[in-house]
């Protein structure tokens, strides 16, 4: 026998390496290593274990941890998407938050009562009822398409099977977060980073009773598709489902204006430490379901609520170096490597700096003693400079003028504002190699082509090694490279090759988003993929004569302003973005923009606003027509059906355009009556 000493070591060694990776894999899909390395390694494990017994009085790699999570759940559409929530961190944004629902719903002083929650962090899933009978059990998945964890969800005790009350809608579908209480996970803190990972982790086990080994709990907060719909007030379907043996959380309030928000914030804040389970937050709501209706959501997230933050937590540490980051629309941020940090659980070694304008006015230098914080996903930040502990000797931080690929960056003046931005950029665009890996990491992810398997650190892989280097590498990739690659095995190739398969078929609109064109997010890109339909049209922008003709009338598209139309010349102003623009069109198959015409009193017919309503906003009167199966355009062509004139303010020129084109007028008068009809 070997050494018995050294057998121990190495063992321990990893059996540490097997927890770390435990913890990343857990961390929602933040694995450091590939699948077949993890599997590598606890084969190891349990060959040493196997090889040398003695070793499993130490510490068994099945105590390590239960099953592997899998990712072989069927895959489930859900009934309703899964939105995320806006956040909001101070009463800035709770004003804003309000001012957007007054603006939307048209309303000046009627109040409106908010229903407010805390915000449970833990793992979202959703319950369905058919009949009263609990039939099915998603994740959140990409909230679009969850996968089935009935058989998991249902070790939870607590969540009724069958439920029966007089007016029990037919379809019922509860909305809740399933979480582990914190003395719950103390007794499991060597396998998991934190009581949300537990969760997570438990969720994902393929054998339900390895899930069943750890007492999850849930609230339920809300609700997805009901039918019929039985409820008008969230407060109500929460009382009922209460009434009904749903766990639904106890600290749950009505609360109407900013002050008694401020105040329910600081109440549930205060309670926090105390509370048996992870809360970072509260969650503001509107309370009336009508009104959630008419406000609907945004891309990915509801208008009628939001995320209102704890203030982050804090740490002090020191600065040991200043870097750069260069990011895919060029921006330079700084950021601070710091002597690593525990904040709320997690280990911190980078905080961000934002920009020049922030280091002069925090006078930030090398070797300061900060004060950092982290709030949730976002990126730590520094707080404060300790000057009491500053080296006399330490100079100011003189902000590097290039980019790291030598080229001078600039700050842009600010068109409306005339103010110049406190951000430096690079310009280059593709022809900076840093600007270039950024936005391939933009191109493969979630909201873009979505290429499972094309994570960050991939595509920094496959970069290092030539593989990819622009866009339409990822279609004409050398798998026989890949094959010898360290972590590459049959399986991990073969759902690559089907995942970029797959991601040849774009909307119009996820391409343009792709492309990665500054300021223009993904509603932006929705609005030209309708505007120009196809992928031809779209392309004649490269031509610089076609070009200028086609940004005056982008002039005239509700939600496209300036600012974008200049950041689209600029994009097309560049010859290595119109080539590799090109070249990524030609490995793909872009479906035109297609109106997905519902059926509804707009069925089929294409309408354009002028002038604003006095009754409703300009936004709600498009979210109107597109939920009654209409679509709503941005220029007068001989498309439209009819041109819907507000009393405020129409513009002149369209309704004489409309006359021209013998398109129908509808007056605000009749606009209503059609309304109500
Ligand atoms: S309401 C967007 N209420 O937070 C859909 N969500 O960031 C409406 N969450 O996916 C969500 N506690 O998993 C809502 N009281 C609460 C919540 C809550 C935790 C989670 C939920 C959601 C995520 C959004």
């Amino acid at each position: 026998m070997k050494d018995k000493h050294k057998v121990e070591q190495e063992f321990l060694k990893q059996l540490e390496s097997l927890k770390k990776h435990n913890k990343f894999y857990f961390s929602e899909d933040s694995p450091k290593i590939s699948d077949h390395e993890y599997d590598n390694l606890k084969k190891n494990l349990k060959e040493l274990e196997t090889k040398y017994p003695f070793l499993k009085k130490i510490n068994s790699v099945e105590n390590i941890v239960g099953a592997k999570p899998t990712n072989k759940f069927e895959k489930i559409k859900h009934l309703t998407p899964m939105l995320s929530l806006s956040n909001s961190f101070d009463i800035n944004d709770i004003n804003d938050f309000h001012k957007k629902i007054y603006n939307f719903l048209s309303l000046k002083n009627q109040k409106i009562e908010l229903f407010c929650e805390p915000k449970i962090d833990g793992i979202s899933a959703t319950l369905i009822y058919e009949k009263g009978i609990l039939k099915k059990g998603l994740s959140r998945g990409d909230g679009h398409t969850g996968e089935n964890i009935l058989e998991n969800l249902k070790t939870i005790s607590s969540i009724p099977r069958r439920i029966e009350f007089k007016n029990l809608p037919d379809l019922l579908e509860i909305r809740c977060e399933i979480y582990l209480g914190k003395k719950d996970f103390y007794k499991l803190k060597d396998k998991f980073a934190n009581p949300r990972n537990a969760a997570g982790g438990s969720l994902r086990q393929k054998n339900s009773s390895e899930t069943s080994k750890i007492p999850l709990k849930y609230f339920a907060y809300g609700f997805g598709m009901i039918k019929p719909m039985v409820f008008s007030r969230q407060s109500e379907f929460l009382k009922k489902i209460n009434e009904l043996g749903f766990s639904t959380n106890p600290l749950s309030e009505k609360i109407e204006g900013a002050d008694n928000i401020q105040r329910y914030h600081k109440k549930i804040d205060n309670l926090r430490s105390s509370l048996e389970y992870d809360i970072d937050g509260i969650v503001l709501k509107v309370n009336d379901i009508n009104l959630q209706k008419r406000l609907g959501n945004t891309s990915n997230s509801p208008r009628w609520a939001t995320a209102y933050k704890f203030s982050a937590e804090k740490a002090i540490t020191r600065i040991e170096k200043i870097v750069i980051q260069v990011g895919r629309t060029g921006a330079i941020t700084p950021v601070a490597k710091v002597e690593p940090v525990t904040v709320g659980g997690v280990v911190v070694s980078n905080a961000t700096l934002h920009n020049e304008d922030e280091i002069l006015r925090k006078d930030i230098r090398l070797g300061d003693t900060i004060q950092i914080q982290r709030a949730g996903d976002v990126i730590p930040q520094v707080v404060t400079v300790d000057t009491d502990k500053r080296d006399k000797k330490s100079k100011k931080f003189i902000f590097p003028k290039k980019c790291l690929c030598g080229a001078l960056t600039i700050k842009e003046k600010n068109k409306t504002t005339k103010k110049e931005d406190a951000v430096r950029r690079c310009t280059r665009g593709y022809d900076c190699k840093y600007i270039a890996k950024e936005k391939l990491k933009h191109i493969v992810s979630k909201d873009a082509f979505n290429i499972d398997g094309l994570g960050k650190k991939v595509i920094d892989q496959f970069w290092e090694l030539n593989l990819i280097k622009e866009p339409s590498d990822i279609f004409k990739l050398d798998f026989k490279k890949i094959e010898n690659l360290d972590g590459w095995g049959e399986v991990s190739i073969n759902n690559l090759k089907k995942a970029i398969t797959k991601s040849r078929n774009i909307n119009l609109d996820k391409f343009i988003f792709s492309i990665g064109i500054r300021h223009i997010g993904q509603e932006n890109a929705k609005i030209l993929a309708s505007f120009f339909g196809s992928i031809n049209e779209f392309v004649k922008l490269s031509n610089s004569k076609t070009r200028k003709r086609i940004l005056n009338n982008l002039v005239d598209l509700d939600g496209i302003g300036e600012t974008q139309i200049s950041s689209i010349n600029n994009f097309f102003l560049n010859k290595s973005n119109i080539k590799i623009t090109n070249d990524l069109v030609q490995s793909l198959d872009i479906k035109n923009f297609s109106v997905n015409f519902k059926n509804g009193k707009f069925s089929n017919k294409r309408l354009m606003f002028t002038g604003g309503f006095q009754n409703i906003s300009r936004s709600e009167a498009k979210a109107i027509v597109e939920k009654n199966g209409g679509k709503v355009l941005g220029t007068i062509s001989k498309k439209l059906d009819f041109l819907v004139v507000g009393d405020s303010k129409p513009t002149k020129k369209k309704i004489d355009q409309a006359k021209e084109l013998n398109i129908k007028i509808i007056l605000e008068k009749d606009w209503n009556k059609i309304l109500n009809s």
